[in-house]
């Protein structure tokens, strides 16, 4: 257990920094270079350097990036990690546990002053939620060259641009400086995430641990329904163009037609009207549509159907219908051989191999347009809520993680 009980203080510890309005109700809430998340990145770089890590930075994104040396520098490197930003009111686990699980076991190597045939480098990924800016996968889009230099002229909710919070973080908010970051493949055997499942297959399967197979595909929109605002007292109810009530049959809508595959889902997750009053029918409405599937395709056909669906509400209801993709991401099916790897490092430690597919979003999507990735998911308490601070692992799972990444390594080694 003693990579257990060092997994779960460590992500306490990273846990400690939360955003003021947040923090002040005890909630952890870390997104894209507020003072919570900077103070997050410099803890993750203390931990790498006193873990043995032979060079600790922070690049030009914010990811904090350990590289621990191989026998030969010059060999091609395992590339790991995961995000350490987090949703408003998140968990523990969400992200970190993909930095903490690599540098545990970088850690180990140090104290033993081993060195593997080949480098280990892990990123603290800056950014992976889409909270603070519309530019989910920012940090792992740097190293696969899919930055978009339009998401420096971004603002926040305070009109903070981007590349201005880069600049007040110490960065140097360029887009010449993040286009560097770019990683050669060639110089990569491959590139492994260990998350929480955030789901509850493990939990009610009792397993403590699940092989990757694939990533579903997903869709984010930003949309926006304009009525008319007019009087709540006065207004006939069929005189009346509302934009919320267009919106909420939208949403609805959405609803069924994922409903309708058994495995794509829809989510309005955020639902406004702005500016609204108690005695005013809404004129405007704003909300959001995130829209996953297990394929590409399956993706798209419930994509499409739910525009023109939209878009048909909101002509009976005389409303206009906008529609903003912010965020696309392709399925990311698994390496076969680097599945392969974990079912056998899975094995090694003693463990059933049980294999499921990821509903959630993670780095390894982007860094799958770029290299063989593979992920590893660690069972979740409480059923596996997530985006939840119910978010839970135990320490046991923890250990058992760290010892699956240990037989990676070992695997990598014996066939490499
Ligand atoms: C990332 O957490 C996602 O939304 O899947
Ligand atoms: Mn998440
Ligand atoms: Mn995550």
């Amino acid at each position: 257990m003693r990579f257990g009980d060092m997994i779960m203080q460590w992500s306490e510890q990273l846990a400690q920094f939360s955003e003021p309005h947040w923090a002040e109700k005890g909630q952890l809430t870390v997104t894209y270079l507020t003072d919570a998340h900077l103070a997050t990145g410099r803890t993750l770089s203390a931990l790498m350097l006193e873990a043995g890590f032979d060079e600790v930075s922070t690049d030009a994104v914010g990811n904090v990036v350990g590289v621990y040396h191989g026998q030969n520098p010059k060999a091609p490197l395992l590339l790991t990690g995961s995000h350490y930003d987090t949703v408003r009111n998140g968990g523990k686990y969400d992200g970190r546990l993909g930095i903490l699980v690599p540098l545990a076991a970088v850690r180990e190597l140090a104290q033993r002053k081993q060195r593997l045939p080949f480098g280990i480098e892990v990123i603290g990924f800056a950014e992976e939620e889409g909270q603070r800016y519309r530019a989910t996968f920012l940090a792992a889009s740097a190293l696969t060259g899919s930055f978009d230099p339009a998401w420096l002229a971004q603002v926040d909710a305070d009109g903070i641009t981007m590349q201005q919070a880069m600049q007040q973080a110490g960065l140097p908010g360029t887009f010449d400086a993040i286009a560097a970051l770019k990683r050669n493949p060639n110089q990569y055997l491959g590139f492994v995430e260990v998350h929480i499942e955030q789901g509850p297959i493990l939990c009610e399967g009792a397993l403590p641990l699940g092989v990757v197979t694939s990533i579903n595909a997903g869709i984010r929109a930003i949309c926006k329904t304009t009525g008319m605002a007019a009087h709540a007292g006065t207004t006939p109810m069929l005189m009346r163009q509302d934009a919320m009530l267009a919106a909420a049959e939208i949403s609805l809508m959405a609803e069924q037609r994922a409903r309708a595959d058994t495995d794509s889902v829809a989510t309005v997750g955020q639902f406004q009207v702005p500016g609204g009053s108690i005695n005013v029918i809404p004129g405007e409405c704003a909300f959001t549509l995130d829209m996953r599937a297990p394929t590409d395709a399956q993706r798209d056909a419930l994509v499409s159907d739910i525009v023109k669906q939209a878009q048909s509400i909101a002509e009976r209801r005389q409303v206009k219908f906008e529609y903003t993709e912010v965020m696309r991401a392709a399925a990311a099916p698994s390496d076969p051989a680097w599945q392969t790897r974990w079912e056998r490092a899975v094995t090694a430690i003693g463990q059933p191999v049980f294999k499921l597919n990821s509903g959630a979003g993670h780095d390894a999507m982007k860094l799958h347009t770029i290299m063989p990735q593979a992920m590893l998911f660690v069972r979740g308490g409480n059923r596996g809520i997530s985006h939840n601070p119910l978010e839970i692992i135990t320490a046991e799972d923890a250990d058992l993680t760290v010892q699956a990444f240990g037989a990676l390594l070992d695997d990598l080694v014996a066939h490499p």
